[in-house]
């Protein structure tokens, strides 16, 4: 089942006599219990986008429905209601200031018709879950970037959401950081069954945690997919270009074109990139082409990595032996569904 539906949303914002065309026509279905990210450069729409899931935005035309109910045909009253069920955490978690964590969370079930001391029930429970038990009386001044998204994520949940938004929600935390809170969503899109939209500008983060993806780029979904089908095969240059941000593989055309000296190659040899993806992995094929076709293969260095349970990346090595021989076994590997590149062929100079 699609727990949200989009269907041909646009939003275009008036600004003085300029109309700006945030969100074109997007069509996007998200599957209950899973997590979809969309990815995009600044000013590609997600936020916008985003926004309009929850209404927090009014798509200027289409329509989007969220568990059922069609909210872009709502009243107001309605709306309120149903969007109780659809949490949000932002780049910058937006707590108050003046409240301490505690309160931050109870905030949110000011009007949940919860008596105080069942309110503070579900608060202990709520800081329990982002284990933040312990600083529940601290004001987000003297919390952490990874505390404070902690407290904004257990406010999110605090009326037992169904979906939860999460506009860059990692953007501005370091790497470690941002590893542990997409951990806790993950476990809470695990545990507790929640559907989660990730907007994000960091391939990495798509990769972590995400079954699906879409990319956004002026406001149009270019591409969308399952999350390794879009890593293995990615069709658009945007798409490409986010990809190779989460691998240092590309790195050797940089090196190639400056002529660094481990791109330096004899007469007979040919500086290959060998991109594998899902059954087919790198090492017996290198080792049998080398075998059979006679030619020595010094690797220069490799990235595999897992997405979704199947195995992605490639090698860059280089080929040494009789030329007809490295053509062979370049087509015999590109036969057995390995993406070849050559990146620098020392036969033709
Ligand atoms: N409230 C607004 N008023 C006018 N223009 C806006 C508004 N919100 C967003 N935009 C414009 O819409 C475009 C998409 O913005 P946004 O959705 O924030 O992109 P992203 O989140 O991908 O960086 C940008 O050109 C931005 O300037
Ligand atoms: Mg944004």
């Amino acid at each position: 089942m699609d727990i949200i539906e989009i269907d041909n949303v646009s939003k275009t914002f008036k600004v003085k006599d300029k109309t700006v065309e945030a969100v074109r026509n997007v069509s996007l279905h998200v599957a209950q219990g899973s997590i979809y990210g969309i990815i995009g450069f600044s000013g590609a729409g997600k936020s916008t986008l985003v926004r309009c899931i929850n209404m927090l935005e009014k798509p200027t035309s289409g329509k989007i429905t969220v568990n059922g109910a069609e909210l872009t045909s709502l009243s107001e009253k309605e709306l309120r209601k149903e969007r109780k069920k659809i949490g949000m955490i932002f780049q910058h978690f937006d707590l108050m200031p003046s409240r301490t964590a505690a309160d931050n969370i109870a905030l949110a079930l000011h009007d949940s018709g919860l008596g105080k001391a069942q309110i503070k029930e579900k608060v202990d429970k709520l800081l329990s879950y982002v284990e933040l038990s312990d600083r529940a009386s601290s004001y987000p001044s003297q919390l952490s970037g990874g505390q404070k998204q902690r407290v904004a994520i257990a406010r999110a949940l605090a009326n037992d959401p169904q979906v939860l938004l999460c506009d860059e929600a990692t953007s501005a935390l370091d790497p470690r950081t941002t590893r542990s809170i997409l951990d806790l969503l993950r476990k809470l899109n695990r545990e507790l069954g929640i559907t989660i939209v990730v907007i994000t500008h960091e391939m990495n983060v798509i990769k972590r945690i995400c079954d699906r993806v879409a990319v956004m780029e002026n406001g149009e979904v270019v591409e969308e997919g399952d999350v390794f089908g879009v890593f293995a095969s990615p069709v658009k240059p945007i798409t490409k270009d986010f990809i190779s941000t989460t691998s240092n593989l590309s790195e050797i055309r940089r090196l190639a074109e400056e002529n660094d000296e481990i791109t330096r190659i004899g007469s007979d040899e040919v500086l290959v990139m060998m991109k594998f993806t899902g059954a087919v992995t790198s090492e017996p094929l290198i080792s049998y082409v080398s075998r059979e076709y006679d030619i020595v293969c010094n690797i220069l260095f490799a990235d595999l990595e897992i997405i979704s349970g199947l195995s992605l990346g490639g090698t860059v090595g280089i080929f040494r032996g009789e030329s007809r021989n490295i053509d062979d076994a370049l087509a015999y590997l590109t036969e057995h569904d390995v993406n070849v590149e050559v990146i620098k062929d020392g036969r033709t100079g």
